[in-house]
């Protein structure tokens, strides 16, 4: 056990991690208490609302950008534009974002933002500005990109084995195509900045960022100005989910740039409208593959192209195709691979970080090719998954060893027993035979994902922790709340290694003159990262007090033990109390503050050759997702879930059970209802966004819930290389909701013969599930399951007379395109 990953040894009940405790907010959030970014302008005098000046074209140079108006409406007090800007007009760190553009990109980019007394007096002013611009041609599709060959950013690919010999020696070939759609975070609180400069010129931006680092250099560079001239603070964000993770920064250089100019200070904050016209979502991508297995359904080659939507600029685009390409293997071991990406440049907003960053778009590709081949190799998918698991001694197409493949399988059996899956999908085959238009399936996923971030340097963090005269503790750390319970475990990290209770300790907010050049809290990594600095800092101050606490006691400090707020001699019943040692400890001059740092020990990543090990572990889930689809309308329910997850030796089991559940939900979201629609015809409204409101775009809500959800957390999953044993939560979950979807797709072949192979549209909506069974049942009233046919392959593709052994195939018909999303050839 190492260092860092060991517990104390006095026993689970005598230490805060691992304690099943609410989120350290879950009150004020509950009572509407908990402060956001937003909430604050009603406590700050003379307060200026910005307001942004969006043009909706979605591709056009701007010839004329009028102002004068503007200054005719009551209240408005100053129009920013780029004359104003003292520094770089540039709201991203690959310079391809003008903060105040003279160039249009997208459907609703914001040319100039507009400062007035009230929000209304600025809404009015924004509509006052006069802007007339001279459109070009967009290119609003993905696909439309491709065509144009419009590409932005490095086109990097992941290649390991043989891929030609791979799909040679393959006793089945199948290729196909698959588009699937992007994500809104649809986060509650929607993007939010709050500036003001104080007598000295310092200034202080209030910001819902997941990176206040990043927001800190690009208000710096925009105003022209030091990094110590700026500090960002978050006191928490209502939902970050990724898209505060490089989105916010222009936002808050706007409010500070306003605040400069005008002295006063400056809010801005986008209505929902706003949010979701102006700000990136997660990558739609589109796939195109060529897969071989062998005999026994082995996969002996994969050769993708992943093209993700980028949007107008490349903001997060590079590292999440990077992780998409990392993680298009998910559980499954393919010796021969070649995967290459690229981003395509669209007219749509930049998409960015969500829940996955990539992993998904990635692991959704696999899944969907076994998906769409099992019934093809005469297989349950649920038997082609386990086959071509990882087992040990492995390694993934970018060279990483697989740690622990055995957890794979054990979340996987944990799963069929948690789930009785063997009894249920008996109970279905009996209910599906009994009801010719209502049909029942379970679908079984797994997941593999990568923790730490794939630039090396981003894996370090750093924390502030000061002890006080009378005990109490207050720790800072670089990391952010979003409601992920990243300072409930932080405070239970600092609680366990000072061994005092967990109400001496109390959190401060997120502010960059507290810990500086920290990374965004993002790719799950906050409670690793973080929790490794809060320890160190932790340490340092308890090795210091063990030396106090052993001189008091009269033995050596390697004998000392601090344990629930008293410091014991090993052995020994009596003790002293923590406050005593503290101020003992004053008083004989002893440091009772210190900074913490940590980084990742054992990574690499080589982003020009994609080789490496950029992760410090792989946490593991597997879901099992039963689901009931109506035949004459494709609408469905879910009726149960069972997860188990490997989240390590837990922090904060309640925390990560919810991260569990929600992720869960999140990631079905995305797969099932979220339908994000951007108009593509060639009227004035091309490259509008249709789906701007709660109203078109469906997010899942108590509705959607199974009524049975199970989440069980997998046990003895110590991790080495994590604080405390634990290990990282926050995305993997989402991943987990790949089981509705296949779920839904063996609920759609169940309409059809036996060996029927779905095409399934994604998100699965009910509209994209009825054309699926449509198609499906096209087959029974053909009859063609009876009569099916093996043929595939490179090696020869004519139809052989049927044989009774052979598993089921479907002619060249079945496969083609009726969804617009999605197609299945075979070569
Ligand atoms: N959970 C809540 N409630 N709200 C969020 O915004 N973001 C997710 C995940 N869980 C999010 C969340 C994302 S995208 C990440 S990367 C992680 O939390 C970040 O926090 P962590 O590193 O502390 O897990
Ligand atoms: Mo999460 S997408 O890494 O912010």
């Amino acid at each position: 056990m190492s260092h860092l990953s060991q517990r104390p040894e006095s026993g689970p009940d005598s230490y805060e991690v691992g304690k099943a405790i609410p989120h350290e907010a879950a009150a004020l959030h509950v009572t509407g208490r908990a402060l956001y970014t937003d909430d604050l302008v009603a406590r700050t005098k003379d307060c200026l609302h910005a307001y942004p000046v969006q043009v909706f074209v979605a591709k056009a140079k701007v010839t004329k950008l009028d102002t004068a108006p503007a200054y005719q409406v009551p209240g408005v007090v100053r129009v920013l534009t780029a004359e104003d800007v003292p520094g770089v007009n540039d709201a991203g760190v690959k310079h391809d974002e003008p903060l105040f553009p003279s160039e249009i990109r997208f459907f609703g980019h914001a040319v100039c933002y507009v400062l007035a007394e009230s929000l209304e007096a600025a809404r009015l002013g924004a509509a006052a500005v006069v802007v007339e611009v001279e459109p070009e041609p967009a290119l609003i599709e993905v696909t439309d990109a491709i065509a144009a060959r419009e590409f932005q950013g490095a086109q990097p690919t992941v290649e390991r084995g043989d891929v030609e010999a791979g799909l040679n020696e393959a006793a089945h070939v199948f290729s196909g195509v698959f588009e699937f759609a992007g994500q809104e975070h649809f986060y509650l609180e929607t993007h939010c900045a709050l500036a003001h400069v104080d007598e000295a010129g310092q200034i202080f931006v209030q910001s819902s960022t997941q990176h206040p680092s990043e927001t800190q250099e690009i208000v710096a560079h925009v105003l022209g100005k030091h990094s110590h001239e700026i500090t960002v603070q978050c006191l928490r964000m209502g939902g970050g989910f990724g898209g505060k993770e490089m989105q916010p920064h222009g936002f808050a250089a706007v409010a500070a740039l306003g605040a400069v100019i005008t002295g006063r200070p400056v809010r801005l904050r986008l209505n929902r409208t706003q949010d979701l016209t102006m700000s990136g979502k997660r990558h739609g991508f589109h796939a195109e593959w060529r897969v071989g297995f062998d005999d026994a359904g082995l996969i002996t080659g994969l050769e993708a192209t992943l093209t993700a939507d980028g949007g107008w600029s490349l903001d997060l685009s590079e590292p999440v195709l990077a992780r998409a390409l990392c993680h298009i293997d998910n559980a499954y071991w393919i010796p021969n691979i070649r995967v290459n990406g690229r981003i395509a440049k669209t007219n749509k907003t930049s998409n960015t970080a969500f829940r996955g960053f990539g992993g998904p778009q990635g692991m959704i590709v696999i899944e969907d090719i076994l998906g769409r081949c099992a019934p093809l190799l005469g297989l349950e998918a649920d038997e082609l998954r386990r086959r071509n698991f990882y087992s040990e001694g492995q390694s993934t197409p970018y060279g990483q060893p697989v740690r622990h493949p055995d957890r794979i399988r054990a979340v996987w059996e944990g799963v069929h027993d948690a789930a009785e899956l063997d009894r249920r999908r008996a109970e279905i085959a009996e209910f599906n035979a009994a009801h010719p238009h209502r049909k029942r399936a379970i679908g079984v996923t797994p997941v593999k994902f990568g923790i730490s971030f794939n630039l090396t340097a981003f894996n370090q963090a750093g924390a502030l922790v000061h002890v006080y005269k009378d005990g109490s503790v207050l720790i800072n750390h670089g990391g952010t709340e979003m409601g992920q319970g990243l300072h409930t475990k932080m405070i239970q990290v600092a609680a366990t290694t000072l061994g005092v209770p967990l109400e001496k300790v109390r959190l401060a907010p997120t502010r960059t003159d507290k810990v500086p050049n920290t990374s965004a809290t993002a790719a799950s990594s906050g409670a690793d990262l973080n929790g490794g600095a809060v320890k160190n800092a932790c340490e340092q101050i308890r090795i210091r007090l063990e030396q106090v606490a052993g001189a008091a006691l009269g033995v050596s400090a390697a004998d000392v033990r601090f344990v629930d707020g008293t410091a014991y001699a090993l052995g020994r019943e009596a003790g002293i109390a923590w406050e005593e040692v503290v101020k003992t400890a004053y008083f004989q001059r002893v440091q009772l503050f210190a900074a913490g740092y940590y980084r990742t020990e054992g990574l690499h990543w080589d982003s020009t050759t994609m080789t490496g090990s950029p992760f410090k572990y792989f946490a593991y889930g597997c879901a099992a997702t039963e689901v009931e689809v109506d035949g004459f309308t494709g609408a469905y329910t879910t009726r149960r879930v069972d997860i188990v997850h490997d989240v390590g030796d837990s922090l904060s089991p309640l925390i990560d059970i919810g991260q569990i559940e929600g992720g869960f939900v999140q990631g079905a979201g995305w797969l099932t209802l979220e339908d994000l629609r951007w108009d593509s015809g060639d009227g004035p409204n091309r490259g509008r966004l249709s789906t701007q409101a709660a109203s078109t775009y469906k997010l899942p809500s108590f509705s959607e819930l199974p009524p049975e959800f199970n989440v069980i957390l997998l046990e003895r999953a110590h991790e080495e290389g994590a604080v405390y044993g634990s290990k990282a939560v926050g995305e993997p979950p989402l991943m987990l909701a790949f089981s509705v979807r296949e779920a839904l797709r063996e609920a759609a072949a169940a309409f059809g013969p036996p060996g029927t192979s779905v095409d399934l549209g994604s998100p699965a909506t009910p509209e994209a599930v009825w054309w699926a069974l449509t198609e499906a049942a096209r087959g029974h009233e053909q009859g063609q399951g009876e009569h099916g046919h093996v043929t595939d392959g490179l090696n020869g593709s004519h139809p052989e007379p049927s044989d009774p052994d052979a598993p089921e195939r479907h002619p060249e018909s079945e496969f083609r395109q009726y969804t617009g999303l999605s197609s299945l050839t075979r070569t």
